[in-house]
């Protein structure tokens, strides 16, 4: 369940009469010395215009509503992708003719829901990160439209859709080792990317659902409706509304509010284990020891044994000993419950780099029985799972009535 922005914080970007948004829509051009602005440059009365005017050098592209409805064709449900608290998106193709400049391409365009749970803040914190942010693991905002009251947002479609859809979706063919272990990578570069730009930015929102994945698995982050900018000089936090996911939040954050990179660094360590064990963050099907991935997996990480009794089954056993043990053992310093005992996200993505030289190993012992007579049938082989022979609870399939999303507030 969330909560809205706008129902507790002013929506502080439009004026009051708001003025009709120009129809035509144009490319924000550039301009020469580019520093990337804040939300709180945003606290007057803004609108459209002096945000194309403000995001000058980011090569957004403005588009009218009927533009984002001819892309769409009229946001048909047979082009509708999926829905989350911001509203729904709708895949999209824009042709050459659209813009100069523009390439033909496919997109996905996200329309917020005017009585959702996300507002015009969170549309314009995502303008304004995402319009200014590029990087190989952020998913790309091509454009966005602002008329009226209505709040669009063109992205570059990611044809394998979410991680979530990926891990979770009932009838999803379960990822290989090797895939797991690349998308947990390139989500570990975008973080890192954020966190050590120049000026530094909180993502706030890492969770399963915000990482898009492109054909080849390049994992790119998207989502930035709750991101911040990092602490300055020397604040050692920045003190904010406790807004995010549970079951991805870090416990320090849930307890004071004081936000760091290092809460991000907790939420990539939930991710990590839902790619372990193939559990989602909070599942309230299962029994109430085991309903908080983290709570319920940390302990374990670090025994081998113990590991391998909740590493996911539908792996079918085929990874690397070694390179399981090695991600579960960033997944158990990343959920550390002392912030400064957490990696930082360079560090992750160090060690996880060295896990893409595992490959998919089997696991599993095949042993060949021989026939107890030579007449008799042809030789039998039996799979047996030494591993998992401890491993009597079966990993439980979600229905589909099975919350998706576990939001608290978003105030
Ligand atoms: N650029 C994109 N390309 C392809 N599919 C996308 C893209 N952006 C979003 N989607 C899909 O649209 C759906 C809704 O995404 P959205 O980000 O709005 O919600 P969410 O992440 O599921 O929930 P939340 O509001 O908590 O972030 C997801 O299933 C996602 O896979
Ligand atoms: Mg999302």
């Amino acid at each position: 369940m969330k909560i809205t922005w706008e129902s507790l914080v002013p929506s502080c970007c439009i004026s009051e009469n708001p003025k009709p948004k120009p129809k035509q829509s144009k490319l924000v051009t550039k301009q020469s010395s580019f520093q990337r602005i804040s939300v709180s440059d945003f606290s007057g009365s803004t609108i459209s215009e002096d945000l194309s005017i403000s995001l000058a050098g980011s090569n957004l592209y403005v588009f009218s509503v009927q533009e984002l409805k001819v892309i769409t064709q009229n946001f048909s449900s047979s082009n509708f992708l999926g829905e989350g608290g911001f509203g729904p998106v709708h895949k999209g193709f824009i042709d050459d003719k659209l813009r100069p400049g523009l390439k033909a391409q496919p997109v996905a365009v996200k329309l917020l829901d005017l009585d959702g749970t996300q507002g015009h803040r969170e549309w314009l914190t995502e303008v304004i990160f995402l319009g200014q942010l590029r990087h190989p693991h952020l998913v790309k905002l091509i454009g966005y439209c602002c008329e009226e009251e209505h709040r669009l947002l063109a992205y570059e479609y990611m044809p394998r859709g979410s991680l979530e859809n990926q891990l979770f979706r009932r009838y999803s063919v379960s990822l290989p080792w090797s895939t797991r272990m690349k998308i947990a990578l390139g989500a570990a570069k975008g973080l890192a990317f954020l966190h050590e730009a120049e000026k530094p930015v909180i993502y706030r929102d890492f969770k399963a659902s915000n990482i898009l994945l492109d054909s080849d698995y390049n994992a790119k982050l998207s989502d930035f409706g709750l991101a911040k900018d990092g602490p300055e000089g020397d604040d050692t936090h920045v003190s904010t509304r406790v807004m995010g996911t549970q079951g991805y939040a870090a416990p320090e954050y849930l307890m004071t509010g004081h936000l760091t990179a290092a809460s991000d660094v907790y939420s990539f360590g939930v991710v990590l284990l839902e790619l372990l064990t193939g559990r989602r963050s909070v599942d309230k099907s299962r029994p109430n020891k085991e309903q908080n991935l983290a709570d319920w997996a940390r302990p374990q990480l670090k025994d081998a044994r113990k590991l391998a009794r909740i590493i996911d089954p539908r792996l079918e056993g085929l990874y690397s000993e070694e390179g399981v043990q090695k991600a579960a053992l960033v997944a158990y310093q990343c959920l550390s419950h002392r912030p400064k005992a957490r990696p930082d996200m360079s560090t992750v993505v160090k060690t996880l780099e060295t896990l893409k030289d595992y490959k998919d190993i089997s696991t599993m012992t095949f042993v060949y029985i021989a026939p107890a007579d030579q007449h008799k049938q042809s030789p039998q082989r039996e799979l047996l799972n030494k591993r998992n022979t401890n491993t009597k609870t079966p990993h439980k399939k979600l229905t589909p009535n099975s919350p998706l999303h576990n939001d608290f507030h978003r105030a």
